[in-house]
């Protein structure tokens, strides 16, 4: 078995490396990947690593090089994605042999730290960051809603697609933060990104979307049985009030991914609420089913913005509203920094 660079070539030897995960109670998804480097394309450098036992491809692992802001200075980092192993190569040490490659890769680079996003109940991947000396510096909470219609907001929501402007509007919102790489290179043509926007007096609100449905297809695999009759029903009405959609089985869900969530003055909690008003209707006219975000509970904000993007009570009701927590993981490479772990930026490519 040898842990090399990725080629092209390699995606006719490829063996089963799809990720599975639960996205909600009795929820299981699989995420197939279009090919084994696809999601590097959201980034501008990216190494991929696969292991190649001879006759197939049976792991990978992807390092994604950002310039960002680190402890109060700009730095080279190196985000750490994507690790796979096929489930009959497991437990024979290529996942280590994958990390050792790609951080070596990014000390390469320069990069003076590492850092990964683990789903917490993953009891697999928790030992190999301990083996490596990832620490968690923060819990992630990735919110799944429902797309459902809604009775338009009382202000007008501008969508706006330019990578250039996008990032002029948002990054002084961010510029403090440690982990945020500045610039229109974080709104990649494959991610297909947008900023949906509401001001009003002083006060302003704002989030990107976009949709990985270029890099990967998110395919239910399991939906709880109690859900399944009450299908047909369902898919019928629908249409004529707001309910949320049901996945089933086998079914293909199109993800819009929510991210980089702005509040100032003191209307921003109301304007955010007509801004997901906004996008649920956009969403609901291009067919897509679920709006997921990923959210830091220590964010001074996220309650407004975890109350705005809910769904409210009948998807709960329902279970269709769900959580799936996650730490982010640092280690430094140099030199340990000061990281504020009060003001870390979530990057949208990295879900
Ligand atoms: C997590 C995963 C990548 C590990 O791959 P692997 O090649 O089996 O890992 P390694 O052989 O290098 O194992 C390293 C250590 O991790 C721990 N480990 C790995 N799999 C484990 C499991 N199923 N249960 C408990 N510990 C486990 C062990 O401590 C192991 O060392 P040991 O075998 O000497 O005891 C693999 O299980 C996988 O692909 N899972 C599905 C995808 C996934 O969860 N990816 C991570 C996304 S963040």
């Amino acid at each position: 078995m040898s842990v090399r660079p990725y080629e092209p070539q390699d995606e006719e030897r490829q063996s089963d490396l799809d990720l599975h995960f639960t996205a909600g109670p009795g929820v299981r998804v699989r995420r197939k990947y279009a090919q084994l480097a696809a999601h590097s394309r959201m980034h501008r450098r990216c190494h991929t690593f696969v292991a190649d036992d001879g006759s197939r491809i049976v792991g990978v692992l992807s390092a994604a090089i950002k310039d960002v802001r680190l402890g109060g200075y700009s730095a080279k980092v190196a985000y750490l994605f994507g690790l796979r192993v096929a489930p009959e190569a497991r437990r024979r040490g290529i996942a280590s042999a994958l990390h050792v490659r790609a951080e070596q890769a990014a000390r390469d680079d320069g990069a003076a730290a590492v850092y990964a996003i683990v789903i917490t109940d993953n009891a697999s991947v928790m030992p190999l960051t301990h083996r490596f000396a990832l620490q968690p510096i923060g819990r992630i909470e990735t919110l799944i809603v429902p797309v459902t219609r809604q009775r338009p907001g009382r202000v007008d929501v501008t969508t706006e697609r330019s990578a250039e402007t996008i990032a002029q509007r948002v990054d002084p919102f961010f510029e403090t933060c440690d982990l945020f790489a500045p610039g229109p290179e974080r709104y990649p043509a494959a991610g297909r990104f947008a900023l949906h926007f509401a001001a009003q007096g002083s006060s302003f609100a704002a989030v990107t979307q976009s949709s990985h449905s270029a890099v990967l297809q998110d395919i239910a695999e399991s939906v709880p049985a109690f859900l399944r009759p009450l299908r047909c029903f369902w898919d019928a009405i629908r249409p004529l009030i707001a309910l949320p959609h049901l996945p089933a089985r086998g079914e293909t869900i199109s993800t819009w991914w929510i991210g980089e969530p702005v509040l100032k003055g003191p209307e921003a909690p109301r304007l955010l609420r007509d801004v997901f008003r906004h996008i649920h209707n956009m969403a609901q006219e291009e067919n897509v089913h679920w709006l997921t975000m990923p959210m830091r509970p220590s964010d001074r904000q996220y309650p407004a913005i975890r109350e705005a993007f809910s769904v409210g009570r009948l998807a709960r009701l329902l279970r269709a509203e769900a959580c799936v927590p996650s730490l982010l993981l640092f280690k430094p490479l140099v030199e340990p920094r000061a990281i504020d772990p009060e003001q870390l930026y979530l990057d949208t490519r990295d879900f």
